[in-house]
């Protein structure tokens, strides 16, 4: 019912702008399929897509305004990266930057977002600790005129969302499952496969999808014979790693290995990023297994290291660098008074379809490593 009437006004105010200012992006993502493919649920409805990647442009604001970045947590090396580029990056724009990290706790989070409004912030970057438990604050930082831009994760069950910029999570669940199974094809010989699964936080939205983008992969494997996950845990419930953490994921492995595996060798493993895969080798090694294949996430330079070593099979690249120059070009537009750039994907976040922009993950194996990392110095240093 909200919805409805909230759609129906968003739709005549979108159909009034895209008349005033031939705005682009009006095709919807129903018509992008590659692009709505990335993400989890990339809206059909072309009406309610049109209707919501007309942003309005707004009046801007002053170049040394205050932004707001709040982060999630700082535990993996992708959000110590955002953490310095984004301090650099912004005061070097000229705005004054507020950046902190909420050590994975909600209400931590919801003060600190509250304290950017109390300062002032003219847009406030949003990674969420949890998906879904913001929705008020960001209503607040909308009803003050702030932009509210989610950063890596989408926002859930909010209005108090103007965009998200991420890479393809359904995206990159697809890429770490094809890891895999490319990697038990070249490296364990002839299957079947005995393999076991995993997945991130339930709280950060990106988890599910990673899970559900592998598990359209992994399943007809599954079905067909070809993989075999012993346990028979399949469900992300049973897979998800409480807040992301290395030790829950080290001891569920532990668990799984002592359980089903003394009489058994384990061919390969679905992990949700890099900090799990390790875990999960460590606990492999310690079992005394030969290693899986395990596929991983960011590309954090010790898994680098790993992967040039080919003692983690796989990682993905999904740069901090892209992801935060793509954040600061739409805070620019929206200083200079053009509001939200215009973008193809939506994906509905329960109340309403927010516009995606989304950045393509590229996955590392050994073989094309120095490919990928060929314009990244540091990361070129860690194959050596
Ligand atoms: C990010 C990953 C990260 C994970 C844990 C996810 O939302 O996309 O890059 O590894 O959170 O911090």
């Amino acid at each position: 019912m909200l919805k409805k009437k909230l759609l129906a006004t968003v739709l005549a105010a979108g159909m009034l702008i895209s008349s005033l200012t031939g705005c682009g992006g009006r095709e919807g993502a129903a018509d992008n399929t590659a692009a709505a493919d990335n993400t989890a649920a990339a809206t059909e409805d072309t009406a309610d897509a049109a209707a919501d990647t007309a942003a309005p442009a707004g009046e801007g604001f002053e170049k040394g305004a205050v932004v707001g970045v709040s982060l999630p947590w700082l535990g993996t090396q992708n959000w110590k990266e955002a953490e310095t580029m984004f301090k650099e990056q912004l005061e070097a724009a000229g705005y004054q930057a507020i950046v902190q990290a909420a050590d994975q706790k909600v209400p931590q989070q919801q003060q600190q977002i509250e304290s950017m409004i109390e300062n002032g912030a003219k847009v406030i970057v949003v990674g969420p600790v949890d998906g879904s438990q913001l929705g008020a604050v960001l209503e607040q930082a909308k009803d003050a005129g702030i932009y509210v831009i989610g950063y890596d994760r989408l926002l859930e069950n909010t209005t108090g969302v103007d965009g998200v910029v991420q890479f393809g999570s359904v995206k990159t669940g697809e890429l770490q499952a094809q890891a895999l199974l490319e990697g038990l094809a070249k490296e364990k010989g002839e299957g079947p496969y005995n393999i076991e699964l995993f997945g991130g936080g339930p709280a950060d939205p990106n988890a599910p999808n990673f899970f559900k983008g592998a598990m359209s992969v992994l399943q007809p494997k599954i079905d067909d014979g070809t993989v075999v996950v012993v346990s028979g845990q399949t469900d992300f419930t049973q897979c998800a790693t409480p807040d992301w953490d290395n030790s829950k994921a080290q001891a569920r492995m532990d668990a799984l290995l002592s359980g089903n595996y003394s009489d058994k060798e384990i061919h390969g493993v679905l992990s949700p990023n890099d900090g799990i895969a390790r875990a999960i080798i460590t606990s492999c090694e310690n079992a005394g297994q030969d290693i899986p294949v395990v596929s991983g996430l960011d590309a954090e330079n010790e898994s680098v290291e790993w992967v040039w070593a080919g003692r983690q099979y796989s990682t993905i690249a999904k740069p901090t660098t892209d992801l935060v120059a793509k954040t600061i070009e739409i805070i620019d537009s929206l200083q200079a008074g053009n509001g939200m750039p215009s973008t193809d994907v939506t994906a509905d976040n329960g109340v309403i379809d927010v516009p995606i922009y989304e950045l393509p993950p590229v996955v590392v194996t050994k073989e094309n490593a120095k490919e990928v990392f060929a314009n990244d110095p540091d990361r070129m240093e860690l194959l050596k």
